[in-house]
């Protein structure tokens, strides 16, 4: 019998599948494409104290290995997500994980703060990272003095695990992901969208309202791989990876280089069943691989002598 389940500090998942935030709905709303209970986890999408409308449209744009986005975290707020989405989460076996974004660090405590309320909650990810915010300017989130403090602040309310989760778009990701380590961070996701944009050079017309945007799916996967490696290889908390994970081979890739658990988003909007199906192919080929269990795989990368 494959073991397929893996530790994500204090929780335990049934595998190592879940869902990248922004990608899979709010709630359980993507049940019908694959069932709560096949999962690892469920990672909503950010949630901020107060509604936010978003960025104008056009807000997604597809470029040849992946797609831009600027969604400027839309969503309704903390209290639409306590009155509308928790009581449908009731009941549910799935892990739930809520992704907390805010313009400061008092936003992602208060926000928390208010989301302890909600038991079906089982932990807590903090959006450090999306770069769609305060004006396409690089978020305060890259600086780790600050990502230390918002982590320290949130652990502070709540007894829940809490994962930081990283941007790319910074020279030294292992030194974030060690900021939020000593802020007491039970683990980090690495990484969030990269900075990209488009052009047409015929009209001079962006492909984003706001110019630049995030960029995620398949191109960004040797990149995201190298940012959880890096993260991997700087602390003692587990990694979750994220980045252009579209196939099988691709999350065990991820595992290899010292990641816990994988989330995938972009290639879900091809295919929304495609985490089911992940989760389906995985025991033939950790057996093809002559492995017993994904945490035979998890940091089994042959790193040269001196890299
Ligand atoms: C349309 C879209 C919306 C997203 N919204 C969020 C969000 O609300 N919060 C967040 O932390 N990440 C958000 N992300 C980032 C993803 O969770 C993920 O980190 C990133 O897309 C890289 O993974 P992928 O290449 O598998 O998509 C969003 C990504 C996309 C494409």
């Amino acid at each position: 019998m494959t073991d397929l389940s893996v530790q994500l500090g204090p929780l335990q998942l049934r595998n190592p599948f879940l869902s990248a935030s922004g990608t899979f709905g709010h709630g359980l709303e993507m049940k019908h494409f694959v069932s709560p209970d096949a999962l690892g986890g469920w990672v909503s999408k950010t949630v901020t104290i107060e509604p936010r409308a978003g960025n104008p449209a056009p807000r997604i744009c597809e470029t040849e290995a992946g797609f831009l986005n600027s969604i400027g975290l839309e969503n309704r707020g903390v209290q639409a997500y306590l009155d509308n989405i928790v009581p449908a989460l009731r009941g549910s076996e799935a892990v739930i994980i809520t992704n907390v974004g805010g313009a400061s660090p008092d936003d992602f405590v208060t926000a928390v703060e208010r989301l302890e309320e909600a038991e079906e909650v089982d932990a807590y990810e903090l959006n450090l990272s999306c770069p769609n915010v305060q004006g396409g300017k690089l978020p305060y989130g890259t600086d780790p003095a600050v990502a230390e403090d918002v982590t320290r602040r949130v652990k502070d309310v709540t007894k829940k695990p809490v994962f930081s989760k990283l941007s790319p778009n910074v020279s030294r990701i292992g030194d974030m992901a060690k900021a939020v380590e000593a802020g007491g961070a039970d683990g980090v996701t690495a990484v969030n969208t990269l900075l990209g944009m488009a052009v047409d050079w015929r009209t001079g017309a962006p492909g984003l309202a706001t110019v630049q945007g995030g960029y995620s799916g398949r191109g960004v996967k040797p990149v995201a791989l190298r940012c959880a490696w890096e993260c991997a290889r700087s602390v003692d908390i587990p990694v979750i990876g994220c980045g252009g994970i579209s196939t099988l081979e691709d999350a065990l890739e991820f595992l290899v280089v010292g990641c816990s658990a994988v989330q995938i988003g972009t290639a879900s909007f091809a295919n929304p069943g495609l985490l089911a199906e992940l989760v389906l192919e995985l025991p033939a080929k950790l057996q093809e691989a002559g492995v017993d269990s994904v945490e035979a795989l998890i940091g089994s990368i042959r790193t040269p002598e001196g890299v």
